[in-house]
């Protein structure tokens, strides 16, 4: 009966989200990690401070049309100024890991170069900050904000954009050194290669499959480049890519819908997971894409081992299932969000982890995103009541603990997010963070979620 159905935040699908029954019963491993994550662009704001330069993002979101409202991250959550404040909230609730981005035109103005040193002093204020408040920081290099210079250069389909990533990259591992214990290198390609050059909604707003599926290619190539980097300044920090996965299904139990969902996951999932973790692109998606795609032109001698430099972690970002139907298209099978790609099924989070850990091995695995969107509201007492938040991330933390039961090797976990933020082409509309911001007065009210999490990190389970 749920299905089809949007279900309202406010309004958690099975009662009081907080009455865990069976509380204390749900125990994570001892050593595990809670997190919470942002991204640059989409909290910072300070777009024109301290030599920053302009990205991708800077030019889309103040074109008309582009973004809900108009609006930008010029401001945004205003971190650039309130990263005290904001650590201070992250102590307060306990978190053991943040995972943030580095903005690349705040080291490379114009995406080369040497780097700048008021950007990289900002980045080592926070590292600094959060080891004195004992959370770790995870630190993202690439998270949807290219220089404009690169872009104007031809971007991601431009093969030296990787390069010129590799070598930002450099110039932050040792502008950060070694107190950044894990970094994440692209985040979520897929969605670059999907929302930035198939469908159009986000930065640069291309429509072009065969340009897509090149860019594919540069942005795994810029990965396994990074990996390199790291390990050729001798650190002992630890690595990885940042994988938004779908678990696909088949929409009903034909041959034909089995066949479709096979390829749709090699699309979403094993073009991503294969190059990196096995050093072959899936010969299917090759074949679909045709010996003379971009992307099959585009690969070079060698480029497969590059991208498949050993990992020391593989990063899950995981909101929502696919349903795939005979013809490959797709069909809604849950209750939906605010986000209307959402589709809620925690068990989706069971199914990808416990794949992943099947396809590829035991590496170890963060999940680095997972979260909601919902329309929340200060209520008159000045709290902001987020059951149905909490209830999204009860039953997505008891899917992870039962994967962590079967055997996957996950270490950590990273709410998607710890502020409202900028949400891209949505703008401010959608609230995704445990905390919620007063864009008017930049005032910050945890959330009833937060103190939720705040219980469940102390008690290190539900
Ligand atoms: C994935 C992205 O990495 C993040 O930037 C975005 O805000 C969330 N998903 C929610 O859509």
């Amino acid at each position: 009966a749920a299905a089809a159905v949007t279900v309202g935040c406010d309004t958690p699908p099975d009662g009081d989200p907080t009455a865990t029954p069976g509380a204390g019963t749900l125990r994570f491993p001892r050593d595990f990690g809670w997190g919470a994550a942002t991204s640059a662009y989409q909290i910072e704001g300070a777009a024109k401070e301290d030599g920053r330069g302009e990205s991708i993002w800077d030019t889309f979101s103040r074109t008309p049309g582009r973004t809900r409202n108009g609006d930008t991250g010029d401001v945004a959550a205003d971190h650039y100024h309130r990263w005290s404040e904001d650590l201070d909230l992250m102590r307060d609730l306990g978190l053991h890991s943040y995972r943030f981005s580095v903005s690349w035109p705040r080291i490379q103005a114009d995406g080369t170069g040497r780097p700048n040193q008021r950007g990289l002093d900002f980045y080592r204020r926070l590292v600094d900050g959060l080891h004195e408040r004992g959370v770790a920081p995870m630190v993202t290099l690439f998270h949807w904000d290219l220089p404009q210079s690169l872009q104007d250069a031809g971007g991601w389909e431009n093969r030296d954009t990787a390069y010129r990533f590799a070598d930002y990259a450099d110039a932050v591992f040792r502008g950060l050194g070694d107190q950044v214990p894990v970094w994440l290198t692209v985040n979520e390609p897929k969605t670059v290669v999907q929302n930035g050059y198939l469908w159009g909604h986000h930065a640069p707003g291309r429509q072009d499959p065969d340009a897509a599926y090149l860019v594919a290619h540069h942005l795994q190539l810029a990965h396994g480049l990074a990996v390199r980097a790291l390990r050729a300044t001798g650190s002992t920090a630890r690595i990885g890519p940042a994988f938004n996965l779908h678990p696909c299904y088949p929409a009903d139990d034909t041959p034909a819908a089995a066949a479709a969902t096979r390829l749709y996951d090699g699309y979403e999932n094993r073009l991503y997971l294969d190059s990196v973790l096995t050093g072959a692109y899936p010969a299917d998606v090759l074949a679909d894409l045709g010996e003379d795609s971009r992307l099959v032109r585009g690969i070079a001698d060698g480029d497969l081992e590059i991208i498949s430099s050993p990992v020391d972690l593989l990063a899950v970002q995981y909101y929502t299932p696919i349903y795939v139907t005979a013809d490959g298209g797709t069909v809604r099978r849950w209750a939906t969000s605010e986000a209307e790609w959402q589709q809620i099924y925690p068990e989706g989070m069971y199914d990808i982890l416990t794949r992943v850990t099947r396809d590829y091995g035991p590496v170890p695995i963060t999940v680095t995103e997972n979260g909601l969107p919902c329309p929340d509201v200060v209520g008159a007492d000045g709290t902001v009541d987020d059951a149905g938040r909490i209830a999204f991330l009860r039953d997505h933390f008891a899917a992870a603990h039962r994967a962590i039961a079967a055997g996957v090797p996950l270490e950590s976990y990273h709410v998607w997010s710890l502020l409202d933020n900028f949400e891209w082409a949505e703008g401010y509309d959608q609230r995704w963070g445990l905390v919620y911001v007063d864009y008017a007065t930049q005032r910050r009210i945890p959330k009833r979620s937060a103190h939720w999490y705040r219980q469940v990190i102390s008690d290190n389970g539900l």
